[in-house]
């Protein structure tokens, strides 16, 4: 018996919280029962439904050693919770199951994570640690056994990874044979990622580097995804240490991508410019995974390392962002929230062809998590802002400034902690402004000009939000429409 998962099992159910009486707590985001959550994990299709698991500290408000959560799903929508499906409980993974892939295969549900062992108090010469990867198995989709091998990869007989950092492996298919990437280091200063292969998941060999940082893209690369988005072999991960530059790179750490071609023979992935995904101050550690009705979707930890996280006083610390299609549109990766989302839709308020000129407010566009999908025309107008504003004067805006192109999303007045501003540069054709966004609770997400950009943000706003629009010019608001959505709790 697995007294560590069976405690931890217990716990959960013993101090699961009343999601739908916490003021924070999202009423349609995947979020924990009770505790900490971080980097999603394992996202796949088995046995007719979604899995996602994710980076879980069920005894606490802040991280701790790392379990994988789980959560199910026939609709990408509504989430089941599931049993805790890790625990730290063995040797090679005894700081932490970190983060990890999961792929079917066989009638088998297998779970590829990394084994972390802190050596901290030993720490010999450059190696502050000891990661490995490891295999779980399940055939029920729900219960996992570690396998005897384990751990199946280390960096012993590598001699192209820096010191101990090697982490967060991306199982994946191509013909015959498996493949994976774990993000790892070139050297102090230089962020890599490293290829293996593999004909039956348990006996790895090393391929070599697939990708590895130029210049001003990290020290460390966390979390490497890795699939075929419209012919395009795209690799996401989430460089630790990358500088800001102007507008960009101003979170803790940054997740982004490179679209490319992966040479399955040399093992070299050639590939363009680094690019983020999410442009909000909350946005990190990114999974992907195809859907079998092709699409290639990702998920990411909305949040980000090292601030304050103000729902800790509720009890739980952490969520996900909504499922993101991914498309590429000329050398970009764009993201659009998928479709099923829709099935959340309720109340329907619909505006088509109203001026906006200096402020504007709808009728019962308010809430606390709601929907709004518009379309502006900015042709004599200089700026327009959606303004989320409340009865206990806060306000979350959004603005596009025609002048100068630049979309802002600023929640420095919304409620208590954090306050961050961020702002994309977004060019408009002919004049036309697209936004849909996703409200709730504490998270705004907006998809702009149909997930060219898009911006993620944790906001904690004490009252419910108003919608009212303003304009320096005029703007017309060719179409509007607000949707409450329910709540799948
Ligand atoms: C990314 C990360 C991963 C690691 C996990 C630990 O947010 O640092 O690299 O596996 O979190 O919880």
């Amino acid at each position: 018996m697995n007294t560590m998962l069976q405690k931890a099992n217990v716990y959960v159910e013993k101090n699961a919280l009343n999601r739908k009486e916490l003021k924070w707590y999202p009423s349609y985001h995947s979020a924990a029962p009770v505790g900490w959550i971080n980097d999603p994990n394992g996202m796949c299709c088995f046995d007719g439904k979604y899995h996602l698991f994710y980076q879980y500290h069920p005894y606490g408000v802040t991280w701790g050693p790392m379990h994988w959560g789980h959560v199910t799903s026939t609709d990408m929508v509504n989430w089941k919770d599931e049993a805790v499906a890790l625990a730290p409980d063995m040797e090679y993974d005894k700081n932490g199951c970190f983060s990890g892939s999961a792929i079917a295969h066989d009638g088998k549900m297998y779970l590829l994570y990394t084994g972390h062992v802190d050596l901290k108090q030993e720490k010999p010469e450059d190696k502050d640690r000891i990661e490995t990867q490891c295999l779980a198995v399940s055939e029920d989709g729900i219960n996992f056994e570690k396998i005897e091998k384990n751990p199946v990869m280390t960096l012993e007989n590598i001699d192209y990874a820096f010191g101990g950092h090697f982490r967060d492996p991306k199982v994946w298919k191509h013909e015959d044979m498996f493949y994976t990437i774990v993000g790892s280091q070139k050297d102090e200063v230089t962020g890599q990622v490293l290829l293996f292969s593999s004909k039956d998941m348990v006996n790895w060999q090393p391929v070599g580097v697939m990708a590895s940082g130029e210049g001003n893209q990290g020290f460390m690369w966390e979390c490497p995804n890795f699939a075929e988005v419209d012919g395009k072999d795209v690799m996401v991960f989430s460089p630790q240490g990358v500088n800001p530059e102007g507008r960009r790179f101003l979170n803790k750490h940054q997740s982004g991508f490179f679209v490319g071609k992966l040479n399955y023979e040399t093992g070299k992935y050639e590939h363009g410019k680094f690019d983020m995904l999410d442009y909000g101050s909350d946005f990190y550690a990114p999974q992907i995974m195809n859907t079998p009705d092709g699409r290639v979707v990702m998920i990411g930890w909305l949040d980000m390392w090292d601030r304050d996280y103000p729902e800790q006083e509720e009890g739980w610390a952490g969520m996900m962002t909504i499922p993101r299609e991914l498309h590429i549109k000329g050398d970009k990766v764009v993201s659009t929230p998928v479709k099923e989302m829709e099935i959340l839709r309720n109340e329907h308020i619909e505006v088509s062809s109203v001026e906006v000129k200096a402020e504007k407010q709808f009728a019962g566009m308010t809430g606390t998590a709601f929907e709004l999908v518009l379309e502006a025309d900015m042709a004599n107008a200089d700026e327009f802002s959606i303004k989320l504003e409340t009865l206990a004067n806060e306000e979350a805006v959004l603005s596009y400034d025609k002048k100068i192109g630049v979309l802002t999303m600023d929640c420095t007045n919304c409620g208590t902690t954090p306050k961050n501003k961020r702002e994309v540069e977004i060019a408009l054709t002919d004049n036309k402004l697209k936004l849909d966004i996703f409200v709730d609770k504490s998270s705004v997400e907006a998809f702009i000009n149909d997930g060219e950009r898009v911006m993620s943000a944790r906001v904690y706003p004490m009252k419910p939000f108003n919608v009212v629009f303003e304009s320096d010019g005029t703007t017309v608001l060719n179409n509007a429409d607000f949707y409450t959505l329910n709540s799948i709790y």
